[in-house]
């Protein structure tokens, strides 16, 4: 599905990720953890086309996108939610969820397009305010309508940028059960992390990122089996 190798990546003259490769295959949830400032927004950024300060290759779906804006990306079937998942907040979450609506591409995963009514099946929260300006809602429940509005895009591949951050336990509970329900719909899914927890509890694979080079690639269980590694680079 995604296949970074050799990504680079500038804020003007500041050289910020040093030959990124990694991978995402069809139905996977693959998590990039890193402490503070190692890269993960700037990865996410890149991917996307927010950031076009950037070299190296990128191929989604079998096409090199790694020279395209962002939205010809987003057009071709990749949805991005960010660290600030700013949703609209003077609409409603009806007008919110309908703003986020696109056609499902031809060959698009989990073939079964996004409405209203799947979206509430998977967020509960979104069926009960619906009628609510989005402003109105919680940290959490923002989220999750940021989260619900890229979906309503269809995306074959969508990215998170550190989806529990900020948010009580409790609340990263919610997010995590929604994810895990949401993963077994087959949607494909990069997301960033700093929660170890969290992220073992999602991940098939993960790679760890320190002052932008990928420093650990392996799945859920060889990180969660590996401390000598979780103590090098997250301090858990
Ligand atoms: N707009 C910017 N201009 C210059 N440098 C930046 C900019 N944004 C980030 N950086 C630098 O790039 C590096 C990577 O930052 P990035 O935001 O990708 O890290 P992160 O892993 O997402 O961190 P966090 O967990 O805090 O979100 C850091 O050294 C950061 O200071
Ligand atoms: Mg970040």
């Amino acid at each position: 599905m995604l296949t970074v190798s050799g990504l680079d990546a500038f804020y003007g003259s500041s050289h910020v990720l040093f030959g990124i490769d990694l991978g995402v295959g069809a139905g996977e949830v693959v998590v990039l953890l890193g402490r503070n400032g190692a890269g993960k927004t700037t990865t996410l950024k890149s991917v996307m086309g927010v950031l076009d300060s950037r070299s190296g290759s990128i191929r989604f779906k079998g096409a090199e996108i790694g020279a395209l804006e962002s939205d010809e990306i987003c057009r071709r079937g990749m949805g991005y939610v960010p660290e600030d998942c700013r949703v609209f907040r003077g609409l409603s979450v009806l007008e919110n969820l309908e703003a986020g609506r696109r056609a499902p591409r031809h060959g698009a995963a989990g073939a079964e397009a996004w409405d209203e009514e799947r979206i509430f099946q998977l967020f509960p929260d979104l069926r009960t305010f619906q009628s609510r300006r989005a402003d109105s809602l919680s940290g959490g429940q923002q989220r999750m309508l940021a989260i619900a509005r890229t979906l309503m895009g269809n995306p074959s591949l969508l990215l998170l940028d550190e989806p529990s951050e900020g948010l009580a336990p409790l609340v990263v509970q919610d997010i995590l059960e929604q994810l895990r329900k949401l993963k077994q719909t087959g949607v494909t899914i990069l997301l960033s992390e700093q929660n170890l927890k969290f992220s073992l509890q999602l991940a098939d694979r993960v790679y760890i990122i320190e002052k932008g080079t990928i420093k650990y690639e392996g799945t859920a269980q060889s990180l969660a089996d590996d401390r000598a590694t979780r103590e090098a680079y997250l301090m858990v």
